[in-house]
C-alpha cells in the first residue's frame, strides 16, 4: 500500500502519543518523522486511521510504535577518531581533577557506544572508577542494551572500528564469545554501568556528569527541542564536563552556546565553562 501522511495527521498522531502516553514527537524534525510514520504504515500496511485507532485502543501497541519510530543505527566505536580523542584527550583532562567520575550515555540504543566506553576504560584500567549511566526512551532497545548480544555480522564493522581506534588488543574477539550467530560481550563490561529508560524530551535532570555522550540523537529534533535538551545537558553536567554530540551535530547557535569551548571541534567535544 503506498501512502502518504499530511501534516495534520501527523500533528493528530503526535497529539494522541502526548496525550495518552506522555511521550512528546511533536518538535521532532518533521521530514524524518514523516520518513518514519510512513515506514510504520507500509511495514504494518496500516492506514492513517487505523493507526490512530490502534494507538487510542491498544496500549501494548505503543512500544511496537516506538521501537520502530526511533532510529537506532548504531556502532562500536563509531568514528574511531573520537574514540582516539575521548582516550587522548578528555578522559585524561577528567582525570587530572578527579579519580572517579560519572559518565551518561543519552540515547544509548542498543548500547554499541557504552560497550565501547567500557572497553576503552578497561584498557587504561580505570573500568572500576567510572560509573556509566546509559538512558534511552525505546524500552525494546534497552533490553537489547542490557543483553549485550549483537548479530554477529555486526561485528566485522565493529572490528574495523576498533582496529582504527588502536585498541590495545589486537582484535574485538577479546571482549565478547560467539554463539548462534551471535557476538555475547563478556559480563564484565558491564560492571558500574546501569542501563534505564529515560525521555530527554520530558523526562527530568535526575544527576550530574563529568562527561555526556549524546551523539546521534538530537539530529531528529527541530531547532527549538535541541535548544532545551541542550540546557538540559548543561544542567547535568558539572562546570568543566564534557559534552559530546554527534558528527552532524552542533551548538553553536544554541542558547547556551557561551556557556561551553569547543574542545575539538572536528570531533564535537565541548566543555562546560559557565554554570
Ligand atoms: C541513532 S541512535 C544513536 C545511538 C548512539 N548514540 C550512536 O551514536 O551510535 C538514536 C537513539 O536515540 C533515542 N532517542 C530518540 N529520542 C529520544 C528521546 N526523546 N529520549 C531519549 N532517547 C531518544 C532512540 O531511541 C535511539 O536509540
Amino acid at each position: 500500500m503506498t501512502q502518504d501522511i499530511d501534516i495534520a495527521d501527523l500533528k493528530k498522531i503526535t497529539e494522541l502519543i502526548h496525550v495518552k502516553y506522555g511521550y512528546d514527537f511533536r518538535n521532532y524534525a518533521m521530514s524524518s518523522f514523516k520518513r518514519r510514520m510512513l515506514r510504520i504504515m507500509e511495514l504494518k500496511n496500516l492506514s492513517v486511521e487505523v493507526m490512530l485507532k490502534r494507538l487510542d485502543e491498544q496500549p501494548a501497541f505503543i512500544n511496537e510504535f516506538l521501537d520502530e519510530l526511533t532510529v537506532n543505527v548504531t556502532e562500536m566505536f563509531r568514528d574511531p577518531g573520537f574514540w582516539r580523542v575521548m582516550r587522548e584527550e578528555i578522559i585524561p583532562g577528567i582525570l587530572l581533577n578527579h579519580k572517579q567520575f560519572k559518565i551518561w550515555h543519552a540515547g544509548c540504543s542498543s548500547g554499541e557506544e557504552v560497550y565501547s566506553m567500557a572497553i576503552l576504560l578497561k584498557e587504561m584500567g580505570i573500568q572500576s572508577d567510572v560509573t556509566l549511566i546509559a538512558t534511552d526512551l525505546d524500552p525494546a532497545i534497552l533490553e537489547k542494551a542490557k543483553a549485550g548480544s549483537f548479530p554477529l555480522k555486526n561485528m566485522e564493522l565493529n572490528e574495523k572500528n576498533y582496529i582504527r581506534f588502536q585498541g590495545t588488543s589486537d582484535s574485538l574477539k577479546k571482549y565478547y564469545r560467539e554463539e548462534n550467530g551471535k557476538a555475547i560481550l563478556n559480563r564484565d563490561l558491564l560492571e558500574n554501568v546501569s542501563f534505564r529508560k529515560h525521555d530527554l524530551v520530558t523526562g527530568e535532570i535526575f544527576n550530574k556528569f563529568d562527561l555526556i555522550l549524546c551523539r546521534n540523537v538530537m539530529i531528529y529534533f527541530n531547532q527549538t527541542l535541541q535548544n532545551d535538551v541542550l540546557k538540559k545537558f548543561h544542567e547535568s553536567l558539572f562546570k568543566y564536563g564534557y559534552l559530546a554530540i554527534g558528527s552532524k551535530e552542533s551548538l553553536i547557535w544554541c542558547d547556551i552556546a557561551s556557556k561551553f569551548i569547543v574542545v575539538n571541534n572536528e570531533e564535537k567535544v565541548y566543555k562546560k565553562i559557565k554554570d
